[in-house]
């Protein structure tokens, strides 16, 4: 009598040829097509960018319908304060070209961290990309925090700061439009849901100060948060583009920098960003 058997779905990323970009941030999968994952798959990814902070994968072709669709297998989308898309709310068009002013994630910053449950996971496909640059710099939130001293750290622990969006829309992209951006405060030091590990939170692109510090203290700190992450070249990587290459970030645990030295060539695609959860400390 023949045996039928039921072959284990094979897991993409146990296939998937993985390389590291830097010791603490950012992974390479290639031989992954995103739009074929199994849900188990798609818990795997999610913790695995939990711990890696970064993951690129290439040549995803894919429309933005698809991107959407395979988006909300990792949650919930976010809908962004100030340039969601028209058609797609869901979405945002990051693109620049030769009559481009600013482009989008210039500075380091994670995503919105203005909004009460700020991003989670972006995921960003280019589809167009410059002959040379138009990289992306990640540096890690968990070295960050741990890079700094056990007392600066400990001065850190439980404070909490503001994240306004003004700072960004108005005061980095000059937006004059009508509307009141979010305004919220998170823990300075929070941890990450998945891996349980404490990481740095504030950014320069939306952290307008640390509560309960004189406003000078505050600029002070803040600004010496901030070039510890711009120069910590230790715990960065950086992601060079290819079209059709689309990144993952964990806004938790990773800020970024868009680098624009591509000027007057084009880089286009689509960001989706699940929505995260109210940033927490847990001590323990
Ligand atoms: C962003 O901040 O989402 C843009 C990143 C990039 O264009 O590389």
């Amino acid at each position: 009598m023949s045996e039928t058997r039921i072959a284990p779905a094979a897991s993409a990323l146990q296939s998937a040829k993985r390389t590291d970009l830097s010791r603490h941030v950012g992974t390479e999968l290639r031989g992954v097509s995103l739009l074929d994952i199994s849900d188990a798959d798609v818990v795997s990814i999610t913790h695995l960018i939990a711990e890696r902070g970064v993951l690129v994968f290439r040549d995803q072709h894919m429309t933005l319908e698809q991107q959407i669709a395979m988006g909300r297998r990792f949650g919930k989308l976010h809908v962004h304060p100030a340039y969601a898309d028209a058609k797609h709310p869901e979405a945002l068009r990051i693109h620049a070209d030769a009559n481009t002013r600013h482009v989008a994630g210039e500075g380091w910053h994670t995503d919105v961290s203005c909004d009460v449950e700020p991003p989670g996971i972006s995921m960003l496909r280019l589809e167009v990309v410059p002959p040379v640059g138009g990289d992306t710099a990640f540096a890690s939130m968990y070295a960050a925090l741990e890079e700094l001293s056990a007392p600066m750290q400990a001065f850190l622990m439980d404070r909490e700061a503001v994240h306004a969006g003004d700072v960004a829309f108005r005061g980095l992209y000059k937006s004059k439009a009508i509307v009141e951006y979010p305004v919220n405060n998170h823990p300075v030091i929070r941890t990450h849901p998945i891996t349980n590990r404490k990481l740095l939170y504030v950014n320069s692109g939306f952290t307008d100060r640390i509560k309960g510090l004189r406003a000078r203290e505050s600029k002070a700190l803040l600004q010496m948060l901030f070039d510890h992450v711009a120069y910590g070249i230790d715990f960065q990587c950086r992601v060079h583009w290819e079209a059709h290459t689309l990144t993952m970030w964990d806004n938790r645990c990773v800020q970024h920098a868009a680098c624009w030295d591509y000027f007057p060539e084009t880089r286009s695609g689509w960001r989706v960003t699940t929505v995260g959860e109210q940033p927490y400390l847990d001590r323990n």
